[in-house]
């Protein structure tokens, strides 16, 4: 009597672990989807001229959007500098690809500042910014994630996502291509990008 007691607990264990690990799972897999479907949507911003800049204005084109701010130590700068030499080896397929920086410091990442830190990439690469609450609107869209870290003499830095954003010409999310990533594979995924619109 007692081992059918014990036998009949262990089923009961062993058929609640199962059913709380494919409720886990199916959250997981949910969550992954409804990431990758909600990235990227409408916003304004503005070009380092002051001229605004819409998801109208991406329409057709597929694009690698970045977000960072100029002050970045290493992220920003190693990215925009691989970015630079995709475009380099992309030849005349660069055309077929816009590359965006937008800043998530836009009260101290003026138009002027980043104008000239883009410029000294690639040509290409075009800056944007945008009031603070239009940097958290798109921030929102593209489910990117920023925040000021206080230093200690004072000066802040900002954590963000690292990810490049790699986006179709319809708008829609096709990928990232992820901090550190393997430079050919990366390559890989824009000419993939390119060569379905
Ligand atoms: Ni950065």
């Amino acid at each position: 009597m007692k081992t059918v007691r014990i036998i009949a607990w262990v089923l009961v264990v062993l058929l609640a672990g199962t059913v709380t690990y494919a409720w886990l799972n199916q959250g997981k897999q949910g969550i992954q989807q409804l990431a990758g479907a909600g990235v990227g949507g409408p916003f304004t911003l503005s070009r380092t001229d002051g001229t605004p800049f819409t998801e109208k204005d991406l329409a057709g084109k597929p694009y690698a959007m970045f977000f960072g701010f100029t002050n970045c130590p290493e992220v920003c700068p190693t990215t925009l500098y691989e970015a630079s030499g995709w475009l380099e080896q992309l030849g005349d397929d660069a055309d077929k690809i816009g590359i965006y920086f937008v800043t998530v410091d836009p009260e101290r990442d003026t138009p002027e500042l980043i104008a000239n830190y883009v410029s000294s990439f690639d040509k290409r690469i075009v800056g944007l910014t945008g009031t603070p609450e239009q940097i958290e609107a798109i921030k929102k869209e593209y489910r990117v994630f920023s925040q000021k870290v206080d230093l200690e003499d004072g000066d802040y830095t900002i954590d963000h996502t690292a990810s490049i954003y790699l986006m179709r010409g319809d708008g829609s999310f096709a990928g990232t291509i992820a901090w550190g990533e393997d430079g050919e594979i990366a390559l890989k995924k824009i000419r993939n990008l390119i060569s379905k619109g």
